[in-house]
């Protein structure tokens, strides 16, 4: 059952999980911030005080990492990802109210009084323990760095933490042969004093919180098995070289990157308080009396930093607990992982260079309901339900009834009293829907709303198939009729937008001041449009194109890797990309197996729709071979033609979207313009093998 909104102003502050500072926006990160946004927008349109922050998870090891390999500082790193972030999330439509970092005055204050006051409390303790330590890096190893054979099954190249052959878990102590990722180096191991949070303390509280109404009930169930499996203490402190916050009482050690990750929820909305005073303080979200709802949009991979330790470290630093917990899970595309080697790990930026966001926010609408369910795009499918739904249905009855009125009757629309009682009331038909779609919306219901605001469309697209404008323009006796019957479409079209508004914000506009209206709100639609004059049609949206997709397909290049995908998930809460650590060593009697030699190169032309790729016909010496290669950004097809370069030439072939790729060329440097071939001279001669 749907509880029905309150029409009393309510306030609310909502948040969506904070993105890696080392990363680009894909389009995992945008189902959960275009899921975040419809709903904000919703109560927002609704009269409801209602904030939504977001952030930057500006700390950690891989940030650390990253900086130093482009040879700059962190904070310039993460300063640089945060305009991009920012930048991509507007081109989606995204309204955060605040977007910050977490590397921020605010953050330190509160991770700090937070630590402080469970310090004192007594759920704080300390234990020196054993960890993996790079002898030549001159640090501590997280578990990723770490790669060696499964104790078990003896597999090779397997993270330092589990096997993904026999799935077994382990300590990356218990690893045959190990070693660095970072320095190829042996790992030694080295004790060091940690600073661990005694989630344990807070067993009674959490069990009694998640039976409430905080969680869906198949996460309630997540933590119930946490429980019986016992509730362990938490490592939160990371020894130098740390990016992050220095522990008050404790130089050297730092918080832990999870730390102050969901403390920066509440350090941007200290921030945002600070830039725009408002009626509320920071006490009346965050102190443990707030009247205000407290909401986390999240992953489903993130569950137990935001159900178990953060309720825990609020209860146990005096301030109050979320009021719910709304997680999804991850986006597939065409069916399977996002994954960089087929293509289909799609940034943001790269859908914003190719499509409409709006077409990307309604298909998320169109999929998506308050359950933990992976969400599919599926090219295909997206194509044909934008088309189908938002140009054939919803724009087709504006257009349908725009022309006339603004031909024949000089763009007026009829009194609001002929529309209500036209035939069938079709008026109060649309207006009483709004009720069950307002519930959809407050339920995160969006695929059963968008299902009843398609079922609308339908009928407002029957009534002017019955009642034939066309037919009747063409009758100068029934002139009156047709300025009626397009009113009413076009009001009819006015309500579908208001209901539409919270996914596609940017329609709305236009279809505002096509109308001619004040920006829609949730209320407006019990009120039919006045008499007056609309303006021109403009097409509010156009279709899709099948090439526009390929193109955004084409411009991901496939990365083949040696290494494994690194299996982000696609949620918003991605495993950050590491681009700089040596990810997977090889044993020589593999590396033996790479049979190099060198090609000239016969021939090199554009791709038509490859943004970054060109086909070489390279001549081994007897033999030729196609291959694509991610090179365009740097030499012209013209420029290449019978240099010689290093190819692997037993690479299995691939089949890519362009053609069938026979090998690899070999070349190297930080990318862009500058990625340089190797011209290997000295008589070298095609075919001949690199030693
Ligand atoms: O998993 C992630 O991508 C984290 N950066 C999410 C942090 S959410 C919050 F706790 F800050
Ligand atoms: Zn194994």
């Amino acid at each position: 059952m749907l509880a029905t909104p309150s029409n009393t102003p309510r306030k609310i502050l909502v948040t969506s999980a904070l993105p890696y500072a080392n990363g680009p926006i894909h389009l995992g990160h945008m189902l959960e911030h275009i899921q975040t946004d419809i709903w904000v927008r919703f109560q927002k349109m609704r009269g409801h005080d209602c904030r939504y922050v977001c952030a930057d998870d500006a700390h950690g090891t891989p940030i650390m990492l990253r900086a130093q390999q482009e040879g700059i500082t962190p904070e310039t790193l993460i300063e640089r990802i945060g305009q991009e972030h920012r930048a991509d999330f507007a081109g989606f439509g995204i309204g955060f109210d605040n977007y910050y970092s977490t590397h921020s005055a605010e953050n330190r204050e509160f991770a700090n009084l937070i630590y402080q006051r469970l310090r004192q409390a007594g759920h704080i303790a300390t234990r020196t323990i054993i960890q993996a330590y790079d002898p030549v890096k001159n640090m501590f190893l997280p578990d990723r760095f770490i790669r060696g054979e499964c104790p078990r099954c003896g597999a090779k190249d397997q993270y330092g933490d589990s096997c993904e052959v026999c799935g077994a878990t382990y300590s990356p102590t218990d690893l045959k042969n190990p070693v660095s990722t970072l320095s190829g180096a042996t790992p030694v191991e080295k004790e060091s004093e940690h600073y661990f949070f005694k989630l344990g303390d807070f067993e009674a509280m959490l069990r009694e919180w998640t039976r409430g109404e905080a969680l869906q009930p198949e996460i309630a169930n997540k933590l119930d098995e946490w429980f019986n499996a016992g509730l362990q203490d938490w490592d939160i402190s990371r020894d130098a070289p740390y990016f992050g916050f220095e522990i008050p009482d404790a130089p050297g050690k730092y918080f832990y990157v999870w730390l102050d990750a969901p403390i920066g929820y509440m350090a941007s909305l200290k921030n945002l308080l600070e830039k725009q005073p408002a009626k509320l303080s920071f006490d009346d979200y965050w102190g443990v009396d707030s009247e205000a709802e407290l909401y986390h949009f999240i992953g489903k991979d993130i569950v137990y930093f935001h159900a178990l330790f953060w309720p825990a470290m609020l209860e146990g630093a005096g301030f109050r607990k979320p009021t719910k917990i709304f997680v999804h899970g991850f986006l597939t595309v065409n069916g399977q992982k996002m994954s960089k080697s087929r293509g289909t790990f799609i940034k943001a930026r790269t859908y914003l260079d190719h499509l409409n966001p709006e077409y990307l926010r309604y298909y998320f609408a169109a999929k998506l309901s308050n359950r933990v369910e992976d969400i599919d795009l599926s090219l295909d499918d997206f194509t044909n339900r934008v088309n189908a739904d938002l140009v054939g249905k919803v724009v087709n009855i504006a257009s349908r009834c725009a022309g006339f009125i603004n031909k024949r009757f000089d763009g007026q629309v009829s009194a609001a009293t002929q529309l209500i009682h036209d035939g069938k009331n079709l008026h109060l038909v649309f207006r009483d829907k709004g009720k069950t779609i307002a519930a959809l919306y407050e339920a995160r219901e969006y695929s059963h709303a968008i299902r009843e605001i398609m079922a609308l469309a339908d009928i407002a697209n029957q009534y002017i198939d019955e009642k034939k404008p066309w037919v009747i323009a063409k009758q100068s006796d029934r002139e009156e009729e047709l300025q009626r019957i397009c009113s009413l479409g076009l009001e009819l079209f006015r309500i579908l937008m208001i209901y539409l508004k919270p996914v596609l914000p940017e329609m709305a506009a236009k279809a505002e001041a096509f109308l001619n209206v004040p920006p829609l709100q949730w209320q407006d639609c019990g009120e039919p449009l006045p008499q007056h004059r609309i303006n021109a049609f403009t097409p509010l949206m156009t279709r899709v194109e099948k090439d526009k997709i390929d193109a955004m397909l084409a411009a991901e290049v496939p990365v083949i890797s040696t290494a494994k995908e690194s299996g982000e998930p696609a949620g918003a809460s991605a495993t950050p990309i590491q681009s700089n650590p040596i990810d997977v060593t090889i044993a020589y009697d593999d590396f033996a197996k790479i049979d190099l030699r060198i090609a000239r190169i016969a021939n090199a032309e554009h791709v038509e729709g490859a943004e970054k790729l060109l086909k070489l016909t390279l001549d081994l010496g007897g033999e030729t071979r196609t291959v694509f290669a991610g090179i365009k950004s740097a030499y012209a097809p013209e420029t290449l033609v019978n240099r010689l370069t290093v190819m692997v030439a037993n690479l299995a072939p691939r089949k890519m979207k362009f053609g069938l790729s026979e090998g690899m060329v070999l070349a190297a440097g930080p990318g862009g313009k500058d990625i340089f071939l190797l011209s290997p001279d000295n008589g070298a001669q095609p075919g001949m093998r690199v030693k």
